[in-house]
């Protein structure tokens, strides 16, 4: 029988995963940037300053970044604003009409940032780059979607180069009491009505929010980066465990 994995609640076979996500963030990617404002009530820019805040490119020396699932490239424009003219940052995403998004908000904020940028449309467990050849890898709200998560992370190790470091930005699990009942109401009831306000429907955003509360918990993916081989596997949650910051290094 063919291998079966979760699309959401739903049950699928693990290779008919892939085409379902694309198809979800086709969808949204015009309204990506928007949404993510209005359903975080722009918690996720400090989120994601918060990450970036832990890459820390070297200013003296060439840099090379990678940014996985970068989408519109949120989190790769925050490393190349900390980097130096010697950074080199690029996205890469499966989908090329979130890549699109990021192409056209990088013309805009050229001028912010010197680093050398580029955006690769490439599946995160197949990179297409040499072993050892980046000095940082970064993935946002990104890893919950990739079908074989195993092999992403393997992928990650073998792309970064020793000393290297692997960072992952992605929902997690509420460890607060209360607090973990609201977010599940907000999740469930008020997301999904956003979704089909402002961008007219609610199905992509039901399936961002099934994909949250099916991700394992904080320890058992540190566990996992852990499996990969990656060397003081650890996490920071945030907001409550509401997001967390999961780190590795190549050593
Ligand atoms: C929720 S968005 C995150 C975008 C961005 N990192 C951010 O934080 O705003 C998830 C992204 O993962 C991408 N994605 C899903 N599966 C992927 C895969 N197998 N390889 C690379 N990117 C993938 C999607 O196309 C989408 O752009």
């Amino acid at each position: 029988m063919a291998e079966e994995t979760h699309f959401g609640f739903s049950r699928l076979p693990l290779t008919d995963k892939q085409a379902r996500v694309d198809a979800v963030f086709h969808k949204v990617a015009s309204r990506y940037d928007l949404m993510n404002d209005l359903m975080s009530g722009g918690l996720h820019r400090i989120w994601k300053d918060i990450f970036v805040g832990r890459v820390k490119p070297s200013r003296k020396s060439r840099f090379r970044h990678l940014d996985v699932a970068g989408g519109t490239g949120d989190i790769a424009f925050r490393v190349a604003k900390a980097g130096s003219p010697l950074t080199e940052v690029v996205v890469l995403d499966i989908n090329a009409a979130m890549l699109e998004e990021g192409r056209r908000r990088a013309r805009a904020a050229k001028r912010d940032f010197a680093a050398a940028f580029d955006f690769v449309e490439a599946n995160a467990e197949e990179l297409p780059f040499a072993d050892d050849s980046f000095d940082a890898y970064t993935i946002g709200f990104g890893i919950r979607n990739v079908p074989r998560i195993d092999k992403a992370l393997a992928e990650a190790r073998r792309v970064l180069r020793r000393g290297g470091k692997f960072l992952c930005l992605e929902f997690s699990n509420v460890n607060v009491p209360v607090l973990d009942r609201l977010y599940e109401a907000y999740s469930f009831r008020v997301i999904p009505v956003i979704g089909r306000l402002v961008a007219g429907d609610g199905k992509p955003y039901r399936y961002l929010v099934e994909s949250i509360a099916r991700f394992p918990d904080a320890e058992s993916f540190c566990g996992k980066i852990a499996g990969a081989g990656f060397e003081r596997a650890s996490f920071t949650r945030l907001s409550g465990g509401i997001v967390a910051i999961h780190s590795g290094w190549k050593l």
